[in-house]
C-alpha cells in the first residue's frame, strides 16, 4: 500500500433520506433518476449536453458542443445567445413576465420589489446608457457596489451588451479596487457614494476616487446615490446613476454574442501574491449555473429564494443573479450584516418574505449557533423547504444545528461545494434524489467526473484521504486567469497533467460520497499522521461548549508539527485552562490520542477573509509567534489589522 496522501480521521456515520413528501414535484425525484442522468453525462457528455443545452434561448444554435485541447476548453462552439435574453426577455411572454425577480430589502428596512418586466426595463435603459459611453463589446467594466438591484442591473446591462463586469467585493479597499482594475485595464467603474453596513455608511465612491487616480485605463465613473453621504464628482469622468440613465430609452435589442465571448472576470486570492482574474465566458457559464441552481435548489416557479451571500463573490454572480433568474425564480436580496438591528435579522427575512429555499455559509451557521436559538424562534421560519450550505466544509454539529432549529427537522441540506473556478456547483446532494450525510457534499452533479487521486496520480481507496481533481472538462469551468494563460496551466494543471487539480483534499466514502477535508496548504503532519485540520476542528466543534474552531500546525521537536487550537465558546460560556483540558481530552477521545491538541487558546473571534474563510495562515503565524505574547488580544488586533489592510487571505 502506498503512502498514504492523508489521512482520514472522521467517523461520523449519521444519514438522513430525503423526506417523501419532498420528492412529489421534485424537479430529479428519485435516486434512480440522478444515477441514470448521472451515467448518461459521463458516458455520452456531448449528447448530456446538447440536450440540456435545448432549454435555453440561442440566436444560432451550437454547431460544436466541445472543444477540449488541454488545458483549453471551448463550449458550444458556432452557438451565439445572451446571458441577460436568457435572464429576462425569454421570462416575459409568459407569466413570469410581472412575477417579482428581485425582492430587495435595505439595511435600515426599506424595501423593493422589481418584477422581471420592471427589472428588464431597468437592464434595458443601463444597457442604454453604458453604450451610450461608448463601453463595447469586450471592454471591461468595474463594479464596486453594496447588495441594491443596481448592483444586479448593472451586471446583467454589462451581460446584455457583452461588455466583460469585474465586480469588487464593497468591503475592499481603495489598493484592491485599483490593482483590479488595471490588471483587467478597466474602461469603467460603476459604483454607489456608499452602502450600509451594521448602521454606518461604507463610503464607496471614496475608495474608487482614491484607486482611479491611479487607474490610466478608467474613463467613466457611474455612481449610485444610496447613502447620501458627501461625495466629490470629478467633472467629465462621473456620472450620476439617475441622471444618466433617466432619458434612456427602455428598450434595447440583446446581441446575439459568440458561446465563448467573455462573460466576466473575478479576482480570487492565491496562497501566493497577487489575485487571481479567474474569466468565465458565456454559454458555458450559463448552463452550468441554471442547470445546478434548477436541480440542485430544486427551483420551482413558486419559490422564494434567498441566498445571502455578496455579488461581489462567485457565489452572489452564479446563485444570486444569474442562476437563480435564468430559472424565473424570486429571489431575495438583503443588504445589510445579519445582526442589523439584531441577530434576528435573516430570520425576520425569511418570515416576511415566506423564503423557501435558504443558501448560507457555514461561518454564517457557526455564528447563529453562537448566538443563540432563541433569535431563530422568535420567528416564523415553517416557510422553509429546502436549505444550503457553501464556502467551506461544515462542521456535522453546526450541520445538525441547522438542521433541527432552522429546518426543524424538515428541510434536507444541500452542502454544496464548488469554487470560483469551477463557475457553478460541482459537487452536491439533490435533495428529493440523495440521501444527505452531515458533513459530506455528497455526490458529482452531472457532468462532473470528479476523482481523489493519491500524490503519484493513482485513485485512493475508499476512505482513503487524497486531493480532488476533476479529471474532463465541464461547461462552467473557467477558461483561463486572465492575461496570464501560463498562470492557468500551472495552477489548476500541473499537478496532473491534463486533469483540473481544486486544492482541496478530500476522500470518498464507501457509498461514493465525498467529504472534503480543506486546502491542501492547510494539512498538518503530526508524528508522521497527516491530518487536515477540517476534521480536527469538528471535533472540536462537536463539544457543546464550542461555537467554532480553527486548527494549525507548529514546528515541533519531538512530533514534527504540533496542533495549536483556537477555540470560540458558545454565547454564556466561561474560557478556563480546566476548559482547554476537557477540549483536548474530548479531541483524543474522539480522534485519537495523537489529534491531541498541545494547546487551545480561547479567542471572542477568529480572523477570517472577508467572504467568512478562517484565515489559517494567518493563525499560523500567532501560534508560532504566541508563546512570546502571552494573551489573546493580539488575535483580535490582527482581524481589524487584515480587515484595514485589505488583504483577504
Ligand atoms: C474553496 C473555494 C464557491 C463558493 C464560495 C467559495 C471551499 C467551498 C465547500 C464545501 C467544503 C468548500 C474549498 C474550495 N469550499 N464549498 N461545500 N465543502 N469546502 O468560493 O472562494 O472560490 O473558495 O472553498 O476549499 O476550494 P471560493
Amino acid at each position: 500500500m502506498p503512502e498514504k496522501t492523508i489521512e482520514s480521521v472522521s467517523h461520523e456515520d449519521r444519514v438522513f433520506e430525503p423526506p417523501p413528501e419532498f420528492a412529489k414535484g421534485a424537479v430529479i425525484a428519485s435516486r434512480d433518476q440522478y444515477e441514470s442522468l448521472y451515467r448518461h453525462s459521463i458516458d455520452d457528455p456531448e449528447g448530456f449536453w446538447r440536450e440540456q443545452a435545448q432549454a435555453f434561448h440561442w440566436f444560432e444554435p451550437p454547431k460544436r458542443i466541445l472543444t477540449w485541447e488541454p488545458p483549453f476548453a471551448k463550449w458550444f462552439e458556432g452557438g451565439t445567445t445572451n446571458l441577460a435574453y436568457n435572464c429576462l426577455d425569454r421570462h416575459l411572454d409568459g407569466p413570469l413576465r410581472n412575477k417579482a425577480a428581485l425582492i430587495w430589502e435595505g439595511e435600515p428596512g426599506d424595501q423593493r420589489v422589481l418584477t422581471y418586466y420592471q427589472l428588464w426595463r431597468e437592464v434595458c435603459r443601463f444597457s442604454n446608457a453604458l453604450a451610450g459611453l461608448g463601453i463595447e463589446p469586450g471592454d471591461r467594466v468595474g463594479i464596486y457596489m453594496g447588495m441594491v438591484p443596481e448592483a444586479v442591473i448593472a451586471m446583467l446591462a454589462c451581460a446584455r451588451i457583452g461588455a466583460v463586469h469585474s465586480v469588487v467585493f464593497g468591503g475592499f479597499a481603495s489598493d484592491a479596487v485599483r490593482d483590479r482594475m488595471n490588471d483587467a485595464s478597466a474602461k469603467a467603474v460603476i459604483t454607489q457614494d456608499g452602502t450600509w453596513r451594521r448602521g454606518s455608511v461604507v463610503p464607496l465612491k471614496e475608495q474608487v476616487d482614491r484607486a482611479v487616480a491611479e487607474c490610466p485605463s478608467v474613463e467613466h465613473v457611474i455612481v449610485l446615490r444610496r447613502t447620501h453621504n458627501d461625495i466629490t464628482m470629478t467633472d467629465g469622468r462621473d456620472h450620476d446613476w439617475h441622471e444618466l440613465v433617466k432619458d434612456q430609452k427602455p428598450v434595447h435589442q440583446a446581441p446575439a454574442l459568440d458561446s465563448e465571448h467573455p462573460l466576466f472576470i473575478l479576482y480570487t486570492s492565491g496562497s501566493t501574491g497577487k489575485p487571481k482574474g479567474v474569466l468565465h465566458t458565456t454559454a458555458g457559464y450559463m448552463v452550468g449555473t441554471a442547470l445546478t441552481s434548477k436541480y440542485v435548489f430544486d427551483l420551482r416557479a413558486s419559490d422564494t429564494y434567498w441566498c445571502t451571500a455578496d455579488v461581489g463573490w462567485i457565489t452572489g454572480h452564479s446563485y444570486i443573479v444569474y442562476g437563480p433568474l435564468a430559472n424565473g425564480a424570486s429571489a431575495v436580496i438583503y443588504e445589510g450584516a445579519p445582526n442589523a438591528p439584531d441577530p434576528g435579522r435573516f430570520w425576520s427575512i425569511v418570515e416576511r418574505h415566506g423564503v423557501t429555499v435558504f443558501y448560507t455559509a457555514p461561518t454564517a451557521v457557526r455564528a447563529f449557533v453562537k448566538w443563540g436559538d432563541e433569535w431563530v424562534n422568535k420567528h416564523d421560519v415553517s416557510s422553509l423547504r429546502l436549505l444550503g450550505t457553501v464556502g467551506e466544509p461544515i462542521n456535522p454539529e453546526a450541520w445538525m444545528w441547522y438542521r433541527s432549529v432552522v429546518g426543524q427537522d424538515r428541510c434536507p441540506i444541500v452542502d454544496t461545494y464548488w469554487q470560483t473556478e469551477t463557475g457553478s456547483i460541482i459537487l452536491t446532494p439533490l435533495p428529493a434524489a440523495l440521501p444527505t450525510k452531515p458533513g459530506s457534499c455528497s455526490m458529482p452533479f452531472f457532468g462532473i467526473s470528479a476523482k481523489v487521486l493519491r500524490e503519484d496520480g493513482s485513485e485512493a481507496e475508499p476512505n482513503e484521504g487524497g486531493l480532488l481533481v476533476v479529471d474532463k472538462p465541464w461547461p462552467s469551468m473557467l477558461r483561463t486567469v486572465w492575461g496570464d494563460d501560463e498562470r492557468y496551466k500551472q495552477q489548476y494543471f500541473s499537478r496532473f497533467e491534463g486533469k483540473y487539480f481544486t486544492g482541496d483534499s478530500a476522500r470518498r466514502d464507501t457509498d461514493g460520497f465525498f467529504w472534503v477535508m480543506g486546502r491542501i496548504d492547510d494539512v498538518v503532519n503530526v508524528s508522521g499522521h497527516r491530518l487536515g485540520t477540517a476534521e480536527i476542528e469538528s471535533s472540536l466543534v462537536s463539544h457543546a461548549d464550542v461555537a467554532e474552531a480553527a486548527v494549525v500546525g507548529i514546528p515541533d521537536p519531538l512530533t514534527g508539527q504540533a496542533l495549536v487550537a483556537f477555540v470560540t465558546l458558545k454565547g454564556g460560556v466561561q474560557h478556563s485552562a480546566g476548559l482547554a483540558d476537557t477540549l483536548k481530552g474530548h479531541v483524543g477521545d474522539d480522534i485519537g490520542k495523537f489529534a491531541r491538541p498541545k494547546s487551545i487558546r480561547f479567542a471572542d473571534a477568529l480572523p477570517k477573509t472577508r467572504s467568512g474563510k478562517i484565515m489559517r495562515r494567518l493563525l499560523r503565524d500567532v501560534a508560532a509567534g504566541k508563546e512570546a505574547h502571552g494573551d489573546m488580544t493580539t488575535l483580535e488586533d490582527m482581524s481589524v489589522l487584515s480587515a484595514l489592510s485589505g488583504e483577504d487571505e
